[in-house]
């Protein structure tokens, strides 16, 4: 049983550099199969996702190596269009290969993407796009198959929701093509503009990216180029939060301010003092206020990914603060395990409803996806007591060695294994009530 052990109730000091973002890497790297040479990628985080995304580049054929954050891909002479169905329903993010693989090779196989259950995520946006450009995509059984007979031509398509990953997935499918491309009502996040400026370094015509219009020009070839990855937003934010929740003041390095705005700007709502400069310096109140509303939307909106670790710094804030999620419809999943350390937090639909408490009870956790990792960690922080944050699998999907960063920033974090249920039962403690009740193997609960 793998958990984060962390003591709460100490505040935060010192200087964090967030990683290279988790969301634009994986883009970059299924656009790397474009390429008739080698990339070179620096900044890269760690993280299961990316090392899943490198198992599919060596499954199609490209070598790759990992070392030090950064990551070449050498993609001459790979000719892969199948991608295995075990990576494939690891991460969201495999589907972007699909679209790669049918404009160098075309053709592609694969089965729906996995990825975090925070809601269906339905793939049903990349494949009427890719039908656009083009791609003849049957399905059967589950498997997804397309030919592109007559090559991948360009064309004018608006898509009914800003999707992230259908921007990305037309920016690299087109950016292989004949023809010119318009996408309208593109989504318009950072990481879109990251892709956007590797595939232009790599011979490609794309303009646009970071607006809700993007123009890309096909062509027949691309070389390989050498790109720093961007600062992960989301990492940001949640150091952010993470100081709320502990207290204290924190310089996070490296992260860009304009990139999670609308995070920073909650959190002066709720009482932070915040300094921008080539750092971002955070003090946190004594105690927060509550945020009256938080409505997550496309970007330059409140970003989806940061609901739920700002949701776990409200738990403690003075007052009642409301989250509307409105991008994907299961993620308070981090709800029910927040409620163990003592949160009061209602849900009704799309909106919850949070009732700042004075102080939580370190308890034990479980993730149910990556972000709401995260939330329950940023939570304990805050907490009076140890917590024991199950689920660390998610978290390290999209965090570094998370354990790390927060230790550099006087958290009491450590990573622990240990033996089996039977283990965690002897070993859960009477004095903290919010102990969640472990069942036992044979179903008992203690
Ligand atoms: C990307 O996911 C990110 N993942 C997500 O981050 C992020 O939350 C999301 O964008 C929104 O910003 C990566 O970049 C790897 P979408 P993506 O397509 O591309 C619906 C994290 O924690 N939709 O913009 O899957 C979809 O169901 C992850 O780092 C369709 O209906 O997001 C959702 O409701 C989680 N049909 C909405 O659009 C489609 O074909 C937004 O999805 C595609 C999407």
């Amino acid at each position: 049983m793998k958990y984060f052990r962390i003591e709460g109730g100490r505040a935060l000091s010192g200087k964090a550099a967030v990683h290279g973002a988790k969301n634009s890497i994986l883009a970059l790297l299924a656009a790397s199969y474009l390429s008739g040479g080698e990339s070179v990628f620096e900044n890269c985080p760690d993280l299961t996702d990316v090392r899943e995304s490198l198992e599919i580049l060596n499954a199609l054929g490209a070598k790759t190596s990992f070392h030090d954050h950064t990551i070449t891909v050498d993609a001459s002479g790979a000719d892969g269009s199948e991608i295995p169905a075990e990576r494939m329903l690891r991460m969201r993010s495999s589907i972007l290969f699909f679209g790669a693989a049918a404009a160098k090779t075309g053709r592609a196989a694969c089965v729906h993407p996995g990825g975090c259950a925070i809601g269906e995520r339905p793939i049903d946006l990349h494949l009427w796009a890719l039908r656009q450009l083009g791609l003849a995509i049957s399905e059967e059984y589950g498997i997804l198959n397309c030919k592109t007979d007559r090559g991948i031509t360009g064309a004018a398509l608006r898509l009914s929701f800003p999707s992230v990953g259908a921007t990305e997935q037309v920016m690299i499918t087109a950016a292989l093509s004949k023809g010119e491309t318009t996408l309208y009502n593109a989504a318009c996040e950072p990481e879109l503009v990251d892709l956007q400026n590797y595939l232009n370094l790599c011979g490609a015509e794309i303009r646009g990216a970071g607006s809700s219009t993007v123009v890309i020009r096909g062509k027949s070839s691309l070389s390989g180029a050498q790109w720093r990855v961007m600062p992960d937003r989301i990492e940001a934010a949640t150091l952010l939060c993470a100081v709320l929740s502990a207290g204290g003041e924190i310089v996070i390095e490296n992260a860009r301010p304009e990139h999670f705005r609308p995070v920073l700007e909650a959190a002066r709502q709720m009482g932070a003092e915040i300094t921008e400069g080539g750092e971002i310096r955070i003090k946190a109140p004594k105690r927060l206020r509550a945020i009256p509303e938080i409505a997550t939307s496309p970007y330059p909106g409140f970003p989806t990914d940061a609901q739920a670790i700002l949701m776990a710094a409200a738990a403690k804030a003075e007052g009642t603060s409301i989250f509307y999620e409105n991008i994907f419809e299961n993620r308070f999943q981090q709800v029910s395990e927040l409620a163990k350390m003592g949160a009061k937090i209602r849900i009704n639909g799309r909106m919850a409803t949070v009732e700042g408490r004075e102080t939580l009870s370190g308890a034990d956790v479980s993730a149910a996806d990556l972000r709401g990792g995260a939330a329950l960690m940023v939570a304990a922080l805050g907490a009076q007591g140890v917590s024991r944050v199950f689920g660390v699998d998610f978290i390290d999907r999209g965090y570094e060695t998370p354990e790390s960063t927060l230790e550099s920033l006087g958290a009491c974090v450590r990573r622990e294994e240990k033996g089996s249920i039977t283990w965690l039962i002897k070993d859960s403690k009477p004095e903290s009530p919010q102990r969640a009740t472990v069942r036992s193997a044979s179903g008992k609960e203690s």
